[in-house]
């Protein structure tokens, strides 16, 4: 390989940057030049253990021999083909193979190019469902406070994070919440499901009897909220919910653009759970991050309601360009094939206590006020310092940058999601360096 250190544009004022402080970042740029399995190379030639496999995508490591072949022949074979009208077999191939590792009621597979997409894909469907089936009057959407799910309109109307109602607007019209699980006081230092909270999921109840759940198309959740600081649900919280929308008539939309791919152990975080939603929105971790690529999965009863009309009629007035694109299906056949061979999949349940162990191994160190945990999941909130809050966390993502670590913050909350091929001397080295970096700062 040629060598790729030391390279970096000399003007970085073009490029507006996503979700990043661009002037901060401009005066001390940090650079990934290259990557392979668990390491990014920096552009100062340092070598930087990846502990958020990139945003929470790469599940079985970087430039995995499998997925880079499959996606360099694909190219020279079918680089695009319309998405509209028209098909290309892996597009096909792909859904099979994702029903099969699905919850056994997920039969259909809709594709997107993003986590943000799968989520609109999913709650435009949940209503035309709801009006196929002749009860147009199930319009409203009910997500929860702390939620993420992603950055279009409807996404940040379900979603619960305050910047989003700070700057963008009134957005959808007709959403309501439920309450966040995040309940420090009684759960904090759990090591896997908090005893506390399942009763929050009652609140939907109190939501059914203000709007009357005929006004109601779906309840979306991570059924694990990792972006807004890894809030793993209470016991038995899912099940409740699922228990009321069944009760009401309401589908239930999990967003497992984080839980999907063996992030808890399982496939999907539903089987981990054992709760099974009505739709399953997905992306990141489906193509190892490689190619954009989300998809939608839904039982056969939500498919099923829209294939009834003249057969030469479009069924849903929806869809993207780049839907099913064959450069993202011969990625997402490629990275299946690697979770497969590798045991990906199941990988996070066979490390989930040594990962555990390790991740409250940090509980007496300074400003640790909390850590909790499930599969290869980890997050670490520290004391935020006066006045400054975010600061603290985002000192110690900096230093441990500096040390050869990849975390992730969110206010000041540590996230820790490596990919799932990490060794355990590697969740050793995390956990150490993170360890020395949280003992120094400020
Ligand atoms: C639960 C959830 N939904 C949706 C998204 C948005 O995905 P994307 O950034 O691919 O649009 C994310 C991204 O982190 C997510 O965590």
């Amino acid at each position: 390989m040629s060598d790729r250190t030391n390279v970096a544009p000399n003007d970085l004022n073009a490029f507006w940057m996503p979700f990043t402080a661009n002037r901060q970042f401009k005066k001390n740029p940090r650079m990934f030049v290259a990557a392979k399995d668990m390491h990014y190379t920096t552009s100062d030639g340092r070598q930087v253990l990846d502990g958020t496999a990139g945003l929470w995508c790469c599940n079985a490591g970087h430039a995995r021999p499998k997925i880079v072949e499959a996606v360099a022949a694909q190219t020279a074979e079918l680089d695009y083909a319309p998405a509209f009208q028209m098909g290309h077999p892996k597009a096909f191939e792909l859904a099979n193979r994702l029903i099969d590792i699905a919850p056994d009621n997920m039969e259909h597979v809709f594709y997107t190019n993003s986590g943000s997409e799968s989520v609109e894909t999913a709650l435009k469907m949940a209503i035309a469902y709801h009006r196929a089936r002749g009860e147009g009057t199930r319009t409203r959407l009910i997500g929860r406070e702390r939620g993420y799910h992603g950055v279009n309109f409807g996404g940040i109307s379900v979603g619960g994070i305050v910047k989003n109602r700070m700057h963008f607007g009134t957005m959808l019209a007709g959403v309501d919440h439920l309450p966040h699980t995040h309940l420090p006081e009684q759960n904090a230092f759990t090591k896997g499901q908090p005893e506390h909270g399942a009763n929050l999921a009652d609140d939907l109840e109190r939501i059914c009897a203000l709007h009357d759940p005929s006004t109601i198309a779906a309840v979306i959740v991570e059924p694990l909220a990792g972006s807004t600081g890894v809030l793993v649900p209470p016991k038995d919280y899912l099940q409740r919910l699922r228990a009321i929308c069944d009760k009401h008539g309401i589908l239930l939309i999990f967003d497992e653009v984080i839980t999907g791919f063996g992030r808890l152990g399982a496939p999907f975080a539903a089987q981990k759970f054992d709760v099974m939603p009505d739709m399953i929105t997905t992306a990141k971790g489906l193509t190892n991050g490689v190619i954009p690529m989300g998809a939608v999965l839904t039982t056969a009863d939500i498919h099923d309601a829209f294939m009834d009309g003249p057969e030469n009629l479009i069924e849903l007035f929806h869809g993207y360009t780049y839907s099913g694109n064959p450069m993202a299906c011969a990625a997402g056949l490629a990275t299946l094939d690697t979770y497969r061979e590798e045991g990906l999949l199941q990988r996070g349940a066979e490390l989930e206590e040594y990962w555990q162990d390790a991740a409250h191994s940090m509980r007496d160190l300074p400003n640790v006020i909390d850590v909790r945990n499930l599969g290869l999941i980890a997050g670490i909130e520290l004391a935020p310092i006066e006045g400054k809050p975010t600061a603290r966390a985002f000192e110690a993502f900096l230093r441990a940058y500096d040390k050869g670590i990849l975390i992730r913050t969110t206010g000041d909350i540590i996230a820790l999601s490596p990919p799932l091929i990490i060794s355990k001397a590697e969740i050793d080295q995390l956990f150490g360096t993170l360890s020395d970096v949280l003992r120094d700062l400020p």
